[in-house]
């Protein structure tokens, strides 16, 4: 482990820089400043742009003590042909003696888990190993902002999550610096992470086009037309309303997939209107949470919707029970939330908005919001049940290996046509509609939201009409 700020400390009690340039007042600091020098000096001629970054960086020019390219990459590799001894290092290292702060809160957001969320999908499992793997072409060039070596179900754990304690880490030799997803390496500047186009390599195109909305809202414009302004603009960045005070836990209500989990009383509230989904209904309750969520409409119908869109996700089963998935997709990746995260998210989010907007015109963009997830969910569920009926009627087998059929988790992998139109509902329309609303951008929300989602919901059901007339005249032959 690199214990380099106390190393720093030690060693360089009073050396400073003075543009880049090392200036030696004390003695005891001469190894390691002699050791970086040659780090420097050879590193001038082998990647000299990162020498340039490196001294430009506010670590080496603003602080007293300044970082060593020894503190980060330790002693061990110091001439041309051992460059394989050099260390590379994890977010553990920026937090050894210095950044403890926002490592403790980056381990407890959503980012952390990104490694983890993305090997729990089948979807990866089904992929080749440049777009999964150390390449990091793929899935995995965005998904290394989170923590290696988290093991959940997969490897028999059905608690809490379990670091395997560094093994996965080392089998990668790069990317498992997690804070550089936003203080790009050598400069690693607060500023650069305060801008909003910071976000946009991974926050953008088809499943969540977070950026493309922003800069499309009011808010985004007028950051753009004021010079991007990241810290006392007259609207917000993405980290304004994000990462507030700087905090590097991130995490919202609705999350990515839109989804909550349901309380014990949704469920039992269920029975009133399915009364022969009472036993499994009543056995669900039991692995529920209490609680209600404030301000937002539990009518029955909707959590029959969500009930049904969770079973195309083979996260509850054909009686609703919860499965695997939902341990480590839900419980374990933090996909969705119960009741007491989601309001109090919610409520820290609209004291944002508040700073700026009145108290009545966020609850109204909060509701307006919400209920465009209901009306969303409505949609997909009609379209859900009309491509399960074609299962339960066998006019369509259950593909070999799949464990579910209907499986929106198959992502493109999905063999008929309908089911790559619930893919594309799932993943692409219903996404861009609510993250739209919430992101105030009109033409997410509507023309690429809900306007393909109602003609992909339109397609699904004439196709599946055709489908079973089609198994009609075949069996009537
Ligand atoms: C005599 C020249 C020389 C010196 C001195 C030197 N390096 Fe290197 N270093 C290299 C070369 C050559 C490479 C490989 C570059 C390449 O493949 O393009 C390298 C690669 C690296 C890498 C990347 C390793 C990898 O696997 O990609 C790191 C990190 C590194 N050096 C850090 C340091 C540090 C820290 C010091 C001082 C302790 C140092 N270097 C001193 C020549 C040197
Ligand atoms: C504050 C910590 C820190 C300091 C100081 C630092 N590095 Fe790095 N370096 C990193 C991180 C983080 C990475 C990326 C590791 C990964 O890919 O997982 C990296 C990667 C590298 C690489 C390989 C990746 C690439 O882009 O080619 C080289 C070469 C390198 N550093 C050289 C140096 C040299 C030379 C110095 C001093 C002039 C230096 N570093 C100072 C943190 C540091
Ligand atoms: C290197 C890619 C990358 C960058 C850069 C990045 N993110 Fe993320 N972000 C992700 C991934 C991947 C996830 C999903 C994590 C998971 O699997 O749970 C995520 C999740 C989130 C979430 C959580 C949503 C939820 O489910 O509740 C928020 C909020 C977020 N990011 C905001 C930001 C902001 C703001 C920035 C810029 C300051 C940013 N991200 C930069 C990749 C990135
Ligand atoms: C362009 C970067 C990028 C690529 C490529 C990418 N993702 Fe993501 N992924 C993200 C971001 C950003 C989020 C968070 C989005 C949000 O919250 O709206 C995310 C969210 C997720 C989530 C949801 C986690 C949660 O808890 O809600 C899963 C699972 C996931 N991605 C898996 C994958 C898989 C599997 C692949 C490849 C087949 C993949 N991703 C490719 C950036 C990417
Ligand atoms: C998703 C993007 C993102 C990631 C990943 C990230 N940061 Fe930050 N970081 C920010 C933003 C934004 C700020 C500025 C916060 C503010 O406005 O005060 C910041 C600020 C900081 C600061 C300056 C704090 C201050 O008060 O001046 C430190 C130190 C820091 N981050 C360390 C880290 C470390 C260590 C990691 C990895 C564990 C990390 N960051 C990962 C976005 C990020
Ligand atoms: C005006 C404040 C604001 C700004 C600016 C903003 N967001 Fe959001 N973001 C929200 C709200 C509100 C939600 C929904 C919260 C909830 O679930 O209740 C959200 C949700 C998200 C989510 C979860 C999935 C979704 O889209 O609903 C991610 C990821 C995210 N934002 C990333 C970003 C990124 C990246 C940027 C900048 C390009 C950004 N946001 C700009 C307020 C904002
Ligand atoms: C730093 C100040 C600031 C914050 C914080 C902020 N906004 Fe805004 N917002 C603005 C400004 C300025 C405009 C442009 C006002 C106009 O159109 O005249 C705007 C415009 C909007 C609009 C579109 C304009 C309209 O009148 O329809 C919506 C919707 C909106 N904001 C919602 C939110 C929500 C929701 C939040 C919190 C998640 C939020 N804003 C946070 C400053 C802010």
């Amino acid at each position: 482990m690199l214990r380099w700020c106390f190393v720093v400390s030690m060693l360089l009690s009073s050396t400073t820089f003075v543009h880049g340039k090392i200036i030696h007042e004390n003695n005891a600091s001469a190894d390691a400043q002699t050791t970086n020098e040659k780090c420097v000096k050879c590193h001038n001629s082998v990647t000299p742009g990162i020498v340039k970054q490196y001294l430009d960086s506010p670590m080496t020019q603003l602080l007293k003590k300044p970082v060593l390219c020894v503190n980060c990459h330790s002693y061990e590799h110091q001439t041309a042909d051992d460059a394989h001894k050099a260390k590379l290092p994890t977010a553990d290292s920026c937090a050894e003696k210095c950044h403890t702060d926002q490592l403790v809160q980056m381990r407890k957001g959503k980012h952390n888990l990104a490694w983890f969320g993305m090997k729990s999908q089948l979807a990866y499992h089904g992929q080749p190993a440049p777009i999964t793997g150390d390449g990091y072409r793929g899935c995995s060039g965005c998904h290394k902002i989170g923590q290696k070596g988290l093991m959940g179900i997969q490897e028999g754990i059905t608690e809490e999550l379990e670091s395997d304690g560094g093994k996965e880490i080392a089998e990668y030799r790069y990317g498992n610096a997690q804070c550089d997803a936003c203080h790009t390496r050598h400069s690693f500047k607060k500023s650069e992470a305060q801008d909003p186009r910071t976000c946009s390599n991974c926050h953008m195109g088809f499943d969540h086009p977070q950026w493309e909305m922003y800069m499309s809202s009011k808010h985004g414009i007028i950051w753009d037309i004021e010079n991007n302004q990241n810290v006392n603009g007259r609207t917000p960045t993405c980290q304004q309303c994000h990462m507030a005070e700087g905090n590097h836990e991130v995490r919202t209500s609705w999350g990515f997939l839109g989804l909550r989990i349901p309380t014990k009383e949704n469920v039992l509230g269920l029975i009133k209107v399915a009364p022969n989904l009472e036993e499994s209904l009543t056995k669900l309750a039991t692995f529920l949470p209490d609680g209600n969520y404030e301000g937002l409409d539990d009518d029955p119908g909707w959590v029959l919707d969500r009930a049904i869109i969770l079973q195309a996700a083979g996260i509850l089963s054909a009686d609703l029970q919860p499965t695997e998935r939902f341990i480590e997709i839900v419980v374990q990746g933090e996909a969705a939330n119960g009741p007491s995260k989601f309001n109090e998210m919610r409520a820290k989010m609209k004291a944002i908005c508040n700073d700026c907007h009145a108290k009545n015109f966020v609850a109204g963009h909060f509701n307006a919001s919400d209920a465009i997830i209901k009306s969303a969910d409505h949609q997909f569920s009609k379209a859900i049940q009309a491509v399960q009926g074609l299962y339960k009627d066998g006019i369509l087998q259950k593909p070999e290996g799949w464990k579910y059929a209907p499986d929106l988790l198959q992502f493109y992998d999905a063999k008929t046509k309908v089911e790559q139109e619930l893919y594309l509902i799932m993943l692409k329309y219903r996404q861009r509609t609510f993250q739209g609303a919430f992101h105030a951008s009109n033409d997410y929300m509507h023309w690429y939201g809900w306007a393909p989602l109602k003609a992909s919901v339109n397609i699904i059901l004439e196709e599946t009409k055709n489908m079973r007339k089609a198994a009609q005249t075949v069996e009537a032959k």
